[in-house]
Formats: C-alpha cells, sequence, structure tokens
C-alpha cells in the first residue's frame, strides 16, 4: 500500500494506489489511503476535493476524514475507468472501457446534453439548470448521494451521511435495506452487480437490472429514475397501453410481434439495448432475453452518468445514416429497420 503524489499544472493531489480489487462491494486496505486523521502530513493538506473538474488541495478537511470527496476518488487523470479497484466515473481524458453507467468525460468534452451535470464535475447544465425534465425542479444542482443525488439515501441532504457505512459494507447479499446492501449503493434499488461494473461484459456477464410489470415498485432501476423524472415512469404520463403517450418502461417485452425476434432473432442479451429482470438473482441464462418475462427499462436506452450520445443514449440517434441509428431501437423493434 503507497500514497503516491501527482501534480496538476501547480496543484498536488494524493491520488490511491494500492486499493485491493475487492470480491464484492467493500472496500479493503489501509485506512490511511483513503483517510486523513488531521488532514496535514508535513504541515502540507492531504485533502482535497474536485472543482469543476480539476482536483484542488484543501485545508477544509472533508467529511469523514476523507482523503478526497466522491468524485475525487472516482476520478483518474489516465485512459483506464478502474484504478486500483476504484471504480472511474470521470475520466480527465478519454476513458478506454466506460464503466456500466457510462462516463461524465463526454459531459466536459462531447457536452452538457451528454450527460448529468454533477457538481465537482461541471457547472449547472445550462439549458436544463437543476430541473430534472419530467420533474420538478431541485433547488440545489445534482450531487453524487443524497437528496440531491441517485447514490445513497435521499432522504439525507449531506451526500456523506446519506452514505454512511456503504463502503464498508460486506454486500453479499443485495436485499435494500441499508446503502450498503442495494444495488450500487442505490438505496432501495436491487439488482445483480457484475463485479467489474462491466469493464469487460459480454453478453453472458453483465449486471442484472431490476424491471418490474407496474410504475409503483420502488425496487426497480427505472423507479429511481423516476424519483427525479416522475412523468416518464407513471401511468398517467406514460399511459398503460398502446397507443402509449411517452416510451413505457417496467413493461414487459411482448412474446409477439417483432419483439419476440429481439435482437435479429437470436434473443442474445445485447448490451446495446438491455433488458431488466423481475428476478435478477435467479436468471436461467444471462446470455439470452426471454420475451414475455424479461422488462424495457430507462438503461435499455440511457446511459446512467453520461455518454459520447445526445441525451445520454446508448447509440447514436441524431446523426444518421437510418439504419444505424435505427440500431439500438431496432433490437427491440425488429420490423422497423
Ligand atoms: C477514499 C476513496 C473513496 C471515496 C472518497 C469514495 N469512494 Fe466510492 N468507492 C471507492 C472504492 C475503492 C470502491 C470500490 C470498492 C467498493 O465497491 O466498495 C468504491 C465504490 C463505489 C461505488 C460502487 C459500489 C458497488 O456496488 O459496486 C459507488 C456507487 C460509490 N463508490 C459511490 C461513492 C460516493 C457517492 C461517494 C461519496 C459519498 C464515494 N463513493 C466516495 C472509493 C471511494
Ligand atoms: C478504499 C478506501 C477506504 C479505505 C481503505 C478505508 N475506508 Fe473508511 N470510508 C471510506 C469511504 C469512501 C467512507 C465514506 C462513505 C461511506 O461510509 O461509505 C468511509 C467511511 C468510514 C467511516 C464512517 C462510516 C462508518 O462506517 O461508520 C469510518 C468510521 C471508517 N471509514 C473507518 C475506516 C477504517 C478504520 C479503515 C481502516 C481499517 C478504513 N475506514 C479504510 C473509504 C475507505
Ligand atoms: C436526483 C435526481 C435525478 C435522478 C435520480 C435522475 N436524474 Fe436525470 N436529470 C436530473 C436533472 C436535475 C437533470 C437536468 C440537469 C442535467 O442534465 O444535469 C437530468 C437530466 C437527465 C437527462 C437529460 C440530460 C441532458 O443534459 O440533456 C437524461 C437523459 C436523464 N436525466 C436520464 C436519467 C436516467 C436514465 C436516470 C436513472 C438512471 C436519471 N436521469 C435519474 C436529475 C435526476
Ligand atoms: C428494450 C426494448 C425496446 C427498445 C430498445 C425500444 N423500444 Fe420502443 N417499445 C418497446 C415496447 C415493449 C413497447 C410497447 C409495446 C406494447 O405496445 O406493448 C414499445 C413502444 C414503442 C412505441 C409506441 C408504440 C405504440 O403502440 O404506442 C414507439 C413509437 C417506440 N416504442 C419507439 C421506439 C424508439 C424510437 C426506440 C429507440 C429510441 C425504441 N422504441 C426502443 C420496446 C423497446
Ligand atoms: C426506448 C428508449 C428510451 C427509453 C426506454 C427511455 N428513454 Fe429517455 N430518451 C430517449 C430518447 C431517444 C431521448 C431523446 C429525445 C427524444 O427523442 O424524445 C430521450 C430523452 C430523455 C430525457 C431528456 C428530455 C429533455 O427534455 O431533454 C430524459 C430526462 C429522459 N429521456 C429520461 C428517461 C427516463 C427517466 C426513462 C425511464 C423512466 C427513460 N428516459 C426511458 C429514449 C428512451
Amino acid at each position: 500500500m503507497r500514497v503516491r503524489r501527482l501534480v496538476f499544472g501547480n496543484i498536488v493531489v494524493v491520488c490511491l494506489l494500492c486499493v485491493c480489487m475487492p470480491l464484492h462491494a467493500e472496500v479493503t486496505g489501509e485506512c490511511s489511503n483513503c483517510h486523513t486523521m488531521h488532514n496535514s502530513q508535513g504541515g502540507q493538506p492531504m485533502a482535497y476535493h474536485l472543482v469543476n473538474g480539476q482536483p484542488v488541495a484543501s485545508s477544509t478537511p472533508n467529511p469523514m476524514l476523507l482523503v478526497c470527496d466522491c468524485i475525487g476518488c472516482h476520478t483518474s487523470d489516465g485512459t483506464n475507468t478502474i484504478v486500483n479497484g476504484v471504480p472511474i466515473v470521470y475520466n480527465m481524458v478519454s476513458p478506454n472501457k466506460p464503466l456500466a453507467g457510462g462516463n461524465f468525460y463526454y459531459v466536459i468534452n462531447n457536452g452538457n446534453n451528454r450527460g448529468h451535470n454533477v457538481f465537482g464535475i461541471s457547472g449547472p447544465d445550462p439549458n436544463l439548470g437543476n430541473t430534472p425534465p419530467g420533474g420538478t425542479s431541485m433547488s440545489s444542482q445534482l450531487r453524487c448521494a443524497g437528496k440531491y443525488g441517485c447514490h445513497g439515501d435521499r432522504t439525507i441532504v449531506n451526500q456523506f451521511l446519506a452514505m454512511k457505512g456503504a463502503h464498508h459494507t460486506h454486500d453479499v447479499v443485495l436485499d435494500g435495506s441499508t446503502v450498503g446492501k442495494s444495488y450500487r449503493f442505490l438505496k432501495g434499488v436491487l439488482g445483480k452487480e457484475e463485479p467489474h461494473w462491466e469493464h469487460d461484459a459480454t453478453s453472458s456477464v453483465h449486471n442484472e437490472y431490476q424491471g418490474a410489470t407496474d410504475f409503483s415498485t420502488s425496487t426497480s432501476i427505472s423507479s429511481l429514475c423516476a424519483q427525479c423524472h416522475g412523468n416518464f415512469h407513471s401511468s398517467t404520463g406514460v399511459g398503460d397501453n398502446s397507443p402509449w403517450f411517452r416510451h413505457p418502461t417496467d413493461i414487459i417485452l411482448p412474446n409477439k410481434g417483432e419483439y419476440q425476434h429481439y435482437n435479429d432473432d437470436t434473443l442474445d442479451y445485447s448490451l446495446i439495448a438491455p433488458v431488466a429482470r423481475l428476478d435478477p438473482n435467479s436468471v436461467a441464462d444471462p446470455s439470452k432475453v426471454v420475451p414475455g418475462q424479461d422488462v424495457v427499462m430507462c438503461l435499455s436506452c440511457h446511459r446512467a452518468h453520461g455518454s459520447p450520445y445526445y441525451k445520454m443514449l446508448r447509440w447514436d440517434y441524431t446523426n444518421y445514416d437510418l439504419d444505424k441509428a435505427l440500431s439500438g431501437c431496432s433490437v427491440c423493434h425488429t420490423n422497423k429497420q
């Protein structure tokens, strides 16, 4: 275990070098890799946080004695997206293999509409401000966690308190009872976690997302999005049947018509337009999709953090070339090529 000092311009920051790769989402390693007792070493501050995507050393200590804020630890100045066991969600240079949630790099480099504008990484979205489309305005810019974020306990404003204990939870069983025992520290959400955050995902090795058959189930991944984007996930906003008003999520992929031919009739799980499952823990064959059983979700079309494409989509929907543009939609809408 060692700690390296990195220089970004004139700014000296501390970077974790040797956090061990955990088997489950539970941190291991020396306390001092991640915590600083007095925020002082040889009279110099140890703590840093991110300001507009750049690390800044700080004589003000971080909460919970941490060496950095959330995004500070989950950022890298290189291209790799897992660095010594830390899943990287913001690479300062183009990420080599973005993880399942995508990457905030694209918000900075491809445009504000490429992802969520999270405090520390970027300023507020110049067009949307702090108002989630389909929902009501928030009184603060998006954070990683807490009331104004996605991770942790969303009833608590302070994002460290909202996450308290999560990183030190041995979360073999995800039952949603605590933040640590929820899918990716999203309190109450269920699912099955691919241990490397889909760094090397294939059609048979990937996350399994919780889906539902109605809009009121609160354990589904789409219901998490709905906590802010309400109208996009409610029978009043979406409808209950064809003709739909907005694209349905948390409905079963029908076992008829074009949908029974999912992914070119192969029924192979598509990493471009994936589905959720009603029971992520008892999927008979992860490499296959079962129409009549599996579920359309927000993440069938979107990334959660950011993507190279307009509106955080998983594929290029705007600059087309019709065939290619429809490639994501036509994974399910197999008659629309
Ligand atoms: C000192 C470094 C550090 C800080 C600060 C930190 N994390 Fe992490 N985080 C890690 C490491 C290491 C892992 C990988 C081990 C694990 O999964 O717990 C991780 C994992 C995660 C995961 C993935 C969990 C999973 O189930 O795979 C999430 C989500 C996360 N952190 C969110 C946050 C949020 C939100 C904050 C701020 C409150 C935060 N982190 C602060 C080091 C840090
Ligand atoms: C890889 C990074 C990492 C390492 C190593 C680490 N921690 Fe933490 N710890 C965190 C993060 C991130 C938080 C804050 C968010 C949370 O609680 O999930 C935290 C929170 C805490 C908390 C407050 C929350 C709680 O669980 O009560 C305590 C106490 C704590 N750590 C003690 C320790 C001790 C003692 C060690 C060494 C045995 C240690 N930590 C090693 C990352 C780490
Ligand atoms: C804590 C509230 C919150 C949650 C939860 C949330 N969002 Fe958002 N979302 C926002 C806000 C605020 C904006 C507008 C500001 C921005 O783009 O950062 C936004 C914007 C968006 C945009 C448009 C991006 C742009 O810049 O044009 C998409 C797409 C989106 N969210 C999808 C999702 C999906 C999918 C989920 C679930 C995985 C989700 N959101 C969960 C608050 C939230
Ligand atoms: C994961 C599968 C999936 C993906 C990907 C998908 N759809 Fe759908 N779509 C469905 C399902 C299922 C329905 C509802 C079918 C029904 O009526 O039961 C639907 C409904 C629709 C409808 C409404 C039809 C009606 O009868 O009212 C339109 C339009 C549509 N989708 C367009 C698109 C477009 C455009 C894309 C790409 C941006 C897309 N879909 C991607 C599965 C998907
Ligand atoms: C079938 C694919 C598909 C699904 C499923 C889907 N979206 Fe979208 N979403 C899109 C597309 C495509 C756009 C781009 C704008 C458009 O064509 O309407 C978009 C745009 C958005 C926007 C930006 C709206 C704005 O005003 O800028 C938000 C927010 C959003 N989606 C959130 C969600 C949430 C939350 C869910 C789940 C409840 C969801 N989406 C499910 C395809 C989808």
